[in-house]
């Protein structure tokens, strides 16, 4: 192969991995006006849709961020398991969307500061597995990219851990009993069954993890992290947080 015709075929491997993009510095960001946040909006109520408005306690959070900063937020709604690989092709400039922090992430993506801290629980009609010990030989439902998945797998026991595109799908799939159980961060469940009428039919049982859940940017994107990680500091110390927490949740959620 010929020098030019090498380095073509290798720049377009590089742009189909999004490689040769740079990531967008504090500097760019600032220049431009508008911080680009992307999340799933199917996650409520940190991430949902009403109508075709977007909204809660992130999409609030990520709001208050951003003025503190002076910038305008342009968002981006998409699939959860999109949206990491999307930061790393620089089609925005933060992910906030419930990410636990876990080792895997770290190789990928740098994490802020966690802006909440919450369980994951199994889920199942009344009577049904509530615990651990209860999933030997059942199906268990669980969102595609989680952080549960590898969690679910270290569980011994279960017959099969089948993965939806949201938490929504899920819940219609326990209800028509095609589930047995289904497991997701405990106030997203909680906020679900109650939204739904669903509370009492449909039970919340033990936590098979504890999970630090933060917003992310793309690897070495360190003056922008530091940045955002300082406006969140001042929002939880301003009162700004405590008030979002109290309207989504009647209580604050942020990490001890
Ligand atoms: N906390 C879990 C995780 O880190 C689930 C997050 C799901 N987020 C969402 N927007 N659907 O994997």
């Amino acid at each position: 192969m010929n020098r030019a015709l090498f380095l073509l075929s290798a720049a377009l491997v590089l742009t189909s991995l999004g490689a040769n993009a740079e990531a967008r510095t504090l500097a760019q960001i600032k220049a431009s006006g508008t911080l680009k946040i992307a999340t799933e909006g199917a996650f409520p109520p940190f991430n949902y849709y009403e109508g075709k408005q977007l909204r809660g306690f992130e999409v609030d959070l990520g709001n208050a961020v951003a003025k503190s900063l002076n910038l305008k937020v342009e968002w981006t709604a998409q699939p959860f398991d999109g949206l990491l690989i999307g930061l790393n092709q620089n089609r925005y400039d933060v992910v906030l969307a419930s990410h636990a922090i876990t080792p895997e992430r770290q190789k990928a993506v740098a994490f802020l500061n966690p802006h909440y801290c919450s369980a994951v629980n199994i889920v199942a009609k009344k009577g049904g597995p509530l615990t651990r010990t209860a999933l030997v030989g059942k199906v268990v439902g669980t969102q595609i990219g989680t952080a549960q998945i590898p969690v679910l797998q270290a569980i011994p026991g279960i017959k099969s851990v089948r993965t939806y595109p949201n938490d929504q799908t899920i819940l219609t799939a326990l209800q028509a009993g095609r589930l047995d159980a289904w497991t997701s961060n405990g106030p997203v469940v909680a906020y679900m069954l109650k939204q739904t009428g669903l509370s009492g039919k449909i039970v919340i049982g033990e936590a098979i993890s504890q999970e630090r859940n933060a917003g992310a940017v793309a690897k070495g994107n360190t003056e922008l992290r530091d940045a955002l990680n300082a406006a969140m500091k001042k929002l939880q110390a301003d009162g700004t947080y405590a008030k979002l927490s109290q309207k989504w949740f009647g209580q604050d959620i942020r990490c001890p």
